[in-house]
């Protein structure tokens, strides 16, 4: 007998839950709080973006664009990852444009990873990868980034642990890089350590660069595409997403070799077609912007994480300093919950403040006192923040 609540659900549906970042979006609607919890920008987009969608609906760019992209955003996205990171790549053969970096993973994910097939993953890491490896029959081998004593420093693995996770199962390792949600910005000799790592071992690497604008204290995003040896190995991923503010247009893209593009195009065309064409036309107009719109970009957030990381201190937690992206991962041991949901539950209901529980970063329950809080907000909106966080006390 089918059983009525279960019997109609996949393994691999029933192996993952909802996102828990996305529920704490729904939660904090529910309890009126301030959502520090999903990583979208509460103020306005670019005006010649905005201005650029709105001219390509209005010149009937309304039907499907080529299934890999756009030309025009190919070409830009190829020019700017020369300009940007040295690597000269052709759009017409290693380029596909997808439904946001989200769809990049998992498209990259199916056309390289056959089922059993193992894929390197640090941990926390952002919680699509987890239900992505599911999705695409990958087992996961967590490797940890430990947290700095003091925490100003810098997260960290332990080059042993990293290298005990490969073996002739291999297939892929992820990197994430500015990452989510530690902030760590990985360095050029832990890059190379990496990429040693794929060359003895025959691995492709998998990199989410989406924060790459988004870097503090001197920090210089490096792609690992550019190192010796990995350019034919590696698909990069990027998109619009947290570089233009524009994370509901769902526009991302892979950087691949041709053999590799080849095949994530085609099981991007069958999982979605492709992304919006209007919203292509004004990614092609984002992707032209001037180098000061990116040093803006890295000032504004700069200026965002200062704000939040005095906030946070303030309030006693214990606030790990991000390098890169727009989130601040935090302990909260010290104010005596049993764990990061009763923590987070109390914040949502009582304080007014949503965050995102840490375990939903980790694979066990190394996360358990784990907080994370994004700050891609408007100052006041982190001010407003932070006079609630003000009010929380220890159990
Ligand atoms: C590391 C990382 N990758 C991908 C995404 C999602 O990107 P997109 O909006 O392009 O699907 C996010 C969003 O928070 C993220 O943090």
């Amino acid at each position: 007998m089918i059983h009525p609540a279960t019997g109609r659900i996949s393994d691999k549906a029933a192996q993952f839950t909802e996102s828990v970042i996305r529920e704490m979006t729904r939660q904090a609607q529910r309890h009126n709080a301030i959502n520090l919890a999903q990583g979208f920008p509460d103020f306005a987009a670019p005006a010649e973006l905005k201005r650029a969608a709105e001219e390509a609906i209005a010149n009937d760019v309304n039907q499907y664009a080529i299934t890999w992209g756009a030309r025009d955003l190919r070409e830009g996205i190829a020019r700017k990852f020369a300009e940007w990171q040295g690597l000269t790549v052709d759009p017409e053969t290693q380029i596909t444009v997808c439904c946001g970096a989200t769809e990049a993973m998992i498209a990259s994910l199916l056309a390289t990873v056959n089922p059993g097939d193992e894929v390197v993953i640090f941990e926390p890491f952002y919680e699509n990868y987890g239900a992505d490896a599911v999705l695409s029959g990958a087992v996961p081998r967590y490797v940890s980034l430990y947290p700095p004593a003091d925490p100003d420093g810098e997260w960290s693995f332990d080059h042993a642990e990293l290298r005990a996770a490969f073996n002739q199962h291999t297939r892929a390792i992820i990197l994430n890089t500015p990452n989510n949600p530690t902030g760590k910005v990985f360095s050029r000799e832990e890059l190379e350590y990496i990429r040693d790592l794929c060359v003895e071992f025959d691995a492709l690497a998998i990199t989410d660069e989406i924060y790459e604008h988004i870097v503090y204290d001197g920090a210089a995003h490096i792609s690992l595409a550019t190192l010796d040896g990995m350019a034919e190995r590696t698909i990069t991923i990027n998109g619009m997403s947290k570089t233009y503010s524009v994370t509901g247009w769902r526009v991302g893209w892979t950087i691949a070799s041709p053999q590799l593009t080849s095949a994530i195009r085609k099981v991007h065309d069958f999982l979605t077609v492709g992304a919006a064409a209007p919203l292509q036309a004004a990614g092609a107009v984002a992707l032209a912007l001037p180098e000061d719109y990116y040093r803006k970009l890295a000032a504004d957030y700069l200026a965002r994480r200062d704000q939040l990381l005095a906030a946070l201190r303030g309030a006693g937690l214990t606030a790990y300093r991000p390098r890169g992206a727009y989130y601040i991962m935090t302990d909260v041991s010290r104010f005596g919950f049993m764990d990061d949901l009763e923590f987070t539950r109390h914040l949502i209901a009582d304080i007014g403040v949503a965050a995102v529980p840490g375990s939903s970063f980790y694979s066990s329950s190394l996360g358990a006192q784990q907080v994370r809080f994004a700050f891609c907000k408007r100052a006041e909106t982190l001010a407003a923040a932070a006079e609630r966080m003000g009010r929380l006390r220890p159990r």
